[in-house]
């Protein structure tokens, strides 16, 4: 955080504050700091949520007077309002964002994968919130211990949020059947994907939980999609900006369900960092574009298949029984090896968790947690 400011001075005939400190200078728009006012007129004392229109605010309003003492920064502004704003807490939103904060990108090559234990997560916070901070880093987790039961991942989804029911019920079979709605279901091997970017919204979370895998193959394939992204900007950005451009469609179909979205391969975020991938080939249902654009996107896939089924990102793993893996199904393709059922049953349930409740369960863990902790010292302080 930068140090506090020497001075506070308004600009631009009090439409903009100017904060001077050691490591350079802020300026901030009076509208910004005026619909953010921190007082109970303006924002609810209980929910912190906005009771004014900001749209109502006359766009050329100004800054009348500025006052610095200590944190406490007392702002009058010229439709009549004052109000004192923590100088700490403004400076802590003003924070430019880290690209792919809290995010290890990896490859194949990955020696030490993320590993939790289910009871640890289930009945411990601390070991929740390591599980949850490791899916964060990494795009995924993998879960030893699992209960031998179908649903045995229920008790832990429900330490995070709902799980998300879909036409295919709650927690679904993966496992060979005949008549299979779904190639899943089958014994084919899975080029690398995402799920479902059919639906809207598309699952967040994959938990893929492993019963039974004595048949031959069955293996697991991952691959961190935002880093594969990245070295397709580094190396093919005609490619890279194809792919965050032309938006293929995705559809299932089946007897009872019409499923039907579009998205690009790669989805940016408005900072222009890569915010989620999408790739099914099975479902994928290229629009009828120009020939100059089809052959563009034709490329581009191409390209961008290459590396997210090469050696250099791809990570194997064969789940054993009572393990799961909980994957990001916004950053990573997971695949899996063709297999033959006479070595024995391959046998998995999946369930999809949503992102935002995922986040939320994480974020309030960790200020929980640190909260726990400061009391502590507090109280060893205070005892010392
Ligand atoms: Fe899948």
């Amino acid at each position: 955080m930068p140090s506090r400011p020497h001075s506070v001075s308004l600009k631009d005939h009090g439409q903009q504050l100017h904060l001077s400190h050691a490591e350079g200078d802020l300026t901030l728009e009076a509208l910004w700091l005026r619909e953010r006012s921190p007082d109970e007129t303006t924002l609810d004392s209980l929910t912190g949520q906005r009771l004014i229109e900001a749209a109502d605010l006359p766009l050329d309003l100004s800054l009348t007077q500025a006052q610095l003492d200590g944190d406490t920064l007392s702002l009058a502004f010229s439709d009549g309002h004052a109000a004192s704003f923590s100088l700490a807490s403004l400076l802590a939103e003003c924070q430019p964002c880290e690209a792919y904060q809290g995010m290890t990108f990896w490859q194949g090559s990955l020696a030490q994968l993320p590993e939790a234990d289910f009871a640890a997560a289930l009945d411990d916070d601390a070991a929740l919130l390591d599980m949850l901070e490791q899916l964060q880093r990494f795009g995924f987790v993998r879960v030893s211990g699992v209960p031998d039961t179908e649903d045995g991942m229920q008790g832990l989804i429900h330490r995070i949020g709902p799980l998300r029911r879909t036409n295919w019920g709650g927690i679904a079979d993966v496992k060979s059947v005949a008549n299979a709605y779904d190639l899943t279901m089958t014994q084919r091997g899975l080029e690398p994907h995402t799920d479902n970017p059919y639906r809207d919204p598309i699952p967040g979370y994959i938990w893929l939980h492993c019963l039974r895998n004595a048949a031959q193959g069955g293996d697991s394939m991952l691959v961190d999609g935002f880093s594969a992204a990245e070295r397709l900007r580094r190396e093919d950005p005609e490619a890279f900006a194809c792919l965050t451009e032309v938006s293929p469609g995705f559809r299932y179909h089946d007897a009872t369900t019409r499923l039907e979205s579009e998205g690009p391969l790669i989805e940016l975020d408005s900072r222009g960092q890569v915010a989620r991938v999408r790739f099914s080939n099975r479902t994928e249902r290229v629009p009828a574009l120009p020939g100059a654009t089809l052959l563009r996107y034709y490329a581009a896939r191409q390209a961008f298949y290459r590396l997210i089924s090469g050696d250099d990102f791809t990570l194997h793993l064969k789940l054993a029984p009572g393990q799961m893996l909980i994957m990001d199904n916004y950053r990573l393709f997971h695949g899996r090896s063709a297999f033959q059922l006479e070595g024995g049953i391959r046998h998995m349930r999946q369930g999809y968790v949503d992102r935002d409740s995922t986040a939320s369960r994480r974020l309030l863990l960790a200020d929980q947690l640190a909260g726990q902790r400061d009391g502590q010292f507090a109280n060893e302080e205070a005892s010392a």
